[in-house]
């Protein structure tokens, strides 16, 4: 058995969730139950972000105190992420105990390794970014992401001799190819490694508000510095396999993590997977737009199978794309009612027709090359890739039926029509099995309409994938419409 520890970044709780965020979750869950399926020991950690600057304003807004108002938030988002059927193993707030009791360790082993020194920050903060700023990240004196100058600070803060890491980080983002992925975002980094890394900050003087600095009450954990550690308090076992994060957060995971995990002696995750950017209309998502759609609200409207498939297969992983609402009707409809939900209708519906709604014998086939190509996929962050695979076997099966013709079969040669009717229904099978990590709900429907056993589908995953598992005799069990019509 193997082991799988995913992550998400972990969610500053001073707004309500929206899709882009749900995006993160829903990538990482699918890997997540892909993994439960084969069989491996998966810890799945997400959580919320509460130590920070942004969080602090947001409650003087809201006219709360901080630690109320980031605990009504924090169970905001973890119920969002429940209704969005996000199957992780803890929900870490930054606030928890033992995350704080974490986070201290790791400065005290950071400081024995000489890593930590005391300094002057002048310069500028992004309270947006939660970052120090140099005038290289500004575009007319604003921070690009969020359009608002940053602020000017003056404090004594402790450093963190990041630029000590230079060659080590280096060398381990050129060793390990796959360590940062997309390519784009490995060169994006590498570059900064290159020109720009200093030491950094990890301070902040002064606060009311986060952890305080080790042996000094004047000051608190840089936020940043704080947040990072989520992984390792908050999971079963250390190092990571993967971070899913945003491609506005690599600098944090891809230098400075690596090089606070090295200063503290421990391991590397494996990788760093970078998403891209959701727009709405074209359009950044933004409260003040009035456009980040409530991703509860869509699923509802929607059905969260529905929502997934759309969010998972209309933008290749890694790259920027625009939502809009109505690409994703169109693609409800053309993929999930007219495709994948018409095809397993009639196929059941022939099966009650020619076969008095039973599966007929057992007939050659398989599905080997579309699992084959799906796992790498999947074992490559492809999730459109992966689904594309299912939807070209879901194509597959629609041309068998087309030249097939079972209706004229049924009056030519019997026989021939029950294996086919066998090899449609074992491919649906199939089909439900490879969707199971993406939808698990609509997975879950077409077993059931197939007749399959509870015993059948917790079958080693071996076993899942191999041709014949449905058994001839079985009464199948045509439901309701798998997608119906939106209204
Ligand atoms: N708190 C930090 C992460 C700390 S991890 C140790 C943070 N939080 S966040 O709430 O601002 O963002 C969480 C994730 O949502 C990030 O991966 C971010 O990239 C993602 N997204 C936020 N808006 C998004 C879109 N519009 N589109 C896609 N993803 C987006 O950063």
């Amino acid at each position: 058995m193997s082991k799988f520890y995913v992550t998400t970044p972990i969610y500053y709780v001073n707004a309500e969730p929206h899709i882009g965020h749900a995006y993160t979750a829903f990538a990482a869950d699918v890997l997540a139950r892909w993994h439960r399926l084969k069989g491996d020991e998966v810890f799945f950690l997400t959580g919320t972000d509460e130590n920070a600057s942004k969080n602090v304003e947001a409650a003087e807004k809201a006219g709360k105190p901080v630690a109320d108002y980031v605990r009504e938030m924090s169970a905001r988002w973890a119920s969002t992420l429940d209704s969005l059927g996000v199957s992780h193993d803890r929900f870490i707030r930054t606030t928890d105990s033992d995350h704080v009791r974490g986070v201290l360790d790791f400065i005290e082993k950071v400081k024995a390794g000489g890593d930590i020194y005391k300094g002057k920050y002048v310069g500028w903060y992004c309270t947006g970014c939660e970052a120090f700023v140099t005038e290289s990240d500004l575009a007319l004196g604003k921070c690009p992401i969020h359009q608002k100058p940053p602020k000017k600070i003056e404090e004594e803060n402790y450093f963190f001799k990041l630029s000590k890491y230079k060659k080590q980080l280096l060398d381990h983002i050129a060793n390990h190819p796959d360590f940062i992925k997309p390519v784009i975002r490995r060169n994006e980094i590498v570059s900064y490694i290159t020109h720009h890394l200093e030491d950094i900050s990890i301070s902040r003087q002064g606060r009311r508000w986060g952890i305080t600095f080790p042996g000094d009450d004047e000051q608190t954990v840089y936020v940043w510095f704080d947040a990072l550690v989520n992984y390792i308090t908050g999971g079963k076992w250390w190092p990571a396999d993967l971070h899913i994060v945003g491609k506005d957060i690599i600098k944090f995971h891809c230098a400075l993590w690596p090089a606070m995990l090295s200063s503290a002696g421990l391991p590397l995750p494996t990788q760093v997977f970078a998403h891209g950017f959701f727009t709405i209309d074209g359009k950044k998502i933004s409260k003040s737009l009035g456009n980040a759609v409530d991703p509860v609200e869509l699923a509802q409207a929607i059905g969260l199978d529905g929502l997934r498939y759309f969010l998972l297969r209309e933008i290749p992983f890694g790259n920027d794309g625009d939502f809009s609402l109505e690409r994703l009707k169109l693609r409800y409809q053309s993929d999930l009612a007219n495709g994948l939900g018409n095809l397993v209708q009639r196929v059941l519906a022939m099966i009650e027709k020619y076969c008095d709604g039973k599966i007929p014998e057992r007939a050659d086939g398989s599905a080997a090359p579309t699992w084959q190509s799906y796992e790498l996929k999947l074992a490559d962050c492809s999730f459109d890739g992966a689904l594309t695979d299912v939807w070209n076997l879901l194509k597959t099966l629609d041309g068998l039926i087309d030249r097939e013709q079972p209706w004229v079969l049924a009056k030519t040669d019997p026989e021939r029509l029950r294996r086919v009717l066998y090899t449609l229904a074992e491919s649906i099978r199939h089909v439900a099995v490879l969707l199971w990590p993406f939808l698990t709900e609509t997975s879950e429907k077409i077993l059931d309409s197939l007749g399959v056993l509870d015993e059948s589908r917790k079958k080693p995953y071996d076993k899942l994938k191999s041709w014949g598992l449905l058994a001839p005799g079985t009464r199948i069990k045509k439901g309701p419409p798998l997608f119906p019509r939106l209204t």
